[in-house]
């Protein structure tokens, strides 16, 4: 697996392995251990996801060094603020059964629809993140969901996010905030890099993978990695799991990736200003 080199040199698998809505318990544990054995070496988890003690028993029941992983958690929004973050960390690591993390992310920036201090409670999460960063017990820190507005306050700071975590896929390519994170040699990270399973149905993407002879999960993950966004898909079932890996021997025309660009009504979109969880 090629990786993506953060800005502080931190190296990073170029595809990762999403855990969300996978369900907790053996289903999550052997999903995982099949993910790792089939190669990849980049697990994206989340607190909120409900099943990081499962997630660590599936690296457990791998075999794999815990060096060789790259394993990601977030903080989750009811967590934000320095004490909290840091109570969320400190379980969140016990849960993975590891004793440090690749990557720590801010899952979703405060509200200003529920928070009137949301800058303030941004810049406090941040800074216990920071400090978990200094001492070692994350290799990289960033963000997810982050739009200009939430960013730029951040950009300030002593150590600034390395990867901001997107809903990127074709039909959604969040050219302004994509540019800033350039800018500043920040990595976006897609999420959702199918649209969640729902861009599958589309009947332009699957003529186009045909003409490929292609998957259309394939052409999705591709159309990921040559923007030069960091594809993390999921599945629970073995032979999609080993498809989705399987993107290096082809390349998508400028064309079609500019109608991939292009691609209508696949888009969840939440506007993280608007959200109520
Ligand atoms: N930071 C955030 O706010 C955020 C938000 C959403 C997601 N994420 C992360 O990103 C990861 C991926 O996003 P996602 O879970 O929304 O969706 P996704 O990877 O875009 O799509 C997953 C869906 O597609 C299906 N699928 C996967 N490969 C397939 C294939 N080759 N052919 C047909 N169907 C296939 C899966 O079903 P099967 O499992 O049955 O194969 C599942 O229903 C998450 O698991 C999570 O780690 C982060």
């Amino acid at each position: 697996m090629k990786n993506y080199e953060l800005r502080n040199g931190v190296r990073v698998p170029e595809i990762g392995y999403g855990t969300w809505k996978t369900p907790d318990g053996e289903t999550c544990a052997k999903a995982v251990e099949t993910a790792i054995k089939l190669g990849y070496r980049h697990i994206d988890a989340a607190m909120v996801y409900g099943n990081e003690e499962s997630v660590g028993l599936g690296i457990k029941n791998s075999g794999i060094r815990r060096e060789e992983l790259f394993l990601t958690g977030k903080v989750w929004n009811t967590d934000r603020g320095y004490g909290r973050t840091i109570r969320a960390f400190e379980k969140t690591i016990k849960d993975l059964q590891t004793d440090y993390l690749d990557l720590y992310l801010i899952h979703w920036p405060a509200s200003p629809n529920q928070y009137d201090c949301w800058e303030a409670l941004n810049r406090e999460t941040w800074e216990a993140l920071t400090d978990l960063y200094k001492s070692g017990k994350i290799k990289a820190i960033g963000v997810s969901n982050f739009r200009r507005r939430h960013l730029i306050p951040l950009l300030e700071e002593e150590v600034i996010p390395m990867v901001n975590q997107l809903e990127l896929h074709p039909g959604m390519v969040q050219a302004d905030i994509v540019s800033l994170c350039s800018e500043y040699q920040i990595l976006p990270e897609a999420y959702s890099p199918l649209g969640n399973g729902k861009l599958l149905k589309s009947k332009e993407l699957s003529e186009m993978a045909e003409r490929y002879g292609k998957t259309s999960a394939q052409i999705c993950i591709k159309w990921n990695l040559q923007h030069g966004f960091l594809p993390l898909s999921k599945s629970v079932n073995e032979d999609r799991m080993r498809t989705n890996l399987e993107v290096h021997d082809f390349k998508i025309t400028e064309e079609d990736m500019r109608t991939l660009d292009g691609l209508e009504g696949f888009a969840d979109g939440n506007d993280p200003d608007q959200v109520l969880f």
